[in-house]
């Protein structure tokens, strides 16, 4: 297991994230949606950099499951507690990879009439993406490996990593 990005890197692109963010909802209806499991640390972590008042509801959507290959099918095992017609929603993604998830995600948030709906990722595998997808807010872009830690896992495993590790070797 390698190191790819340090709780420190992660941090500091955070607080940068999350003071951007502030400046850009200033006088806004913020809704920081959070994408389960993944994404909880992402969240917890950059809404702690966010200086406006800000709202917070999560989604869970089912992953790989114990594949590391994108199955392409989506599932919403947990929809949004509250209507987000005119709010300002913003999705946190731990990670796009081929962007299925997010692209599912986004056609159906728009068809709720949010007034805006931007995405904010910490990772963004570059150039994989199989579907165009516009995301304005990018921490890190990394290549194709599959990473873990920082809420992302592999069978279930490693999200408690305070880093992005790459595990090194086959994982099947
Ligand atoms: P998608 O391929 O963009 O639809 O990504 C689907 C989901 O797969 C992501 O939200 C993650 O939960 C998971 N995923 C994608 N790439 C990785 C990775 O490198 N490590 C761990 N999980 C990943
Ligand atoms: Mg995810």
């Amino acid at each position: 297991m390698k190191v790819l990005i340090s709780a420190e890197e992660i941090s500091r692109e955070l607080a940068a994230m999350g003071k951007l963010l502030s400046a850009e909802y200033q006088g806004k209806d913020l809704l920081m949606v959070g994408v389960l499991k993944g994404a909880f640390m992402v969240m917890a972590d950059l809404a702690r950099q966010v200086s406006i008042p800000v709202e917070f509801d999560f989604m869970a959507v089912s992953s790989y499951g114990a594949s590391t290959q994108t199955s392409g099918v989506v599932r919403i095992l947990k929809d949004l507690d509250q209507e987000i017609a005119g709010r300002h929603v913003l999705i946190v993604e731990d990670i796009i990879d081929s962007g299925l998830t997010l692209s599912y995600l986004l056609k159906s948030l728009t068809v709720r009439k949010p007034a805006s709906l931007e995405v904010a990722t910490l990772l963004l595998k570059e150039g994989i993406q199989r579907v165009p997808l516009a995301v304005k807010y990018v921490g890190f872009r990394i290549g194709p490996e599959f990473v873990i830690g920082y809420g992302l896992d592999y069978a279930g495993l490693y999200r408690n990593l305070p880093y992005i590790g790459v595990m090194e070797g086959d994982l099947g």
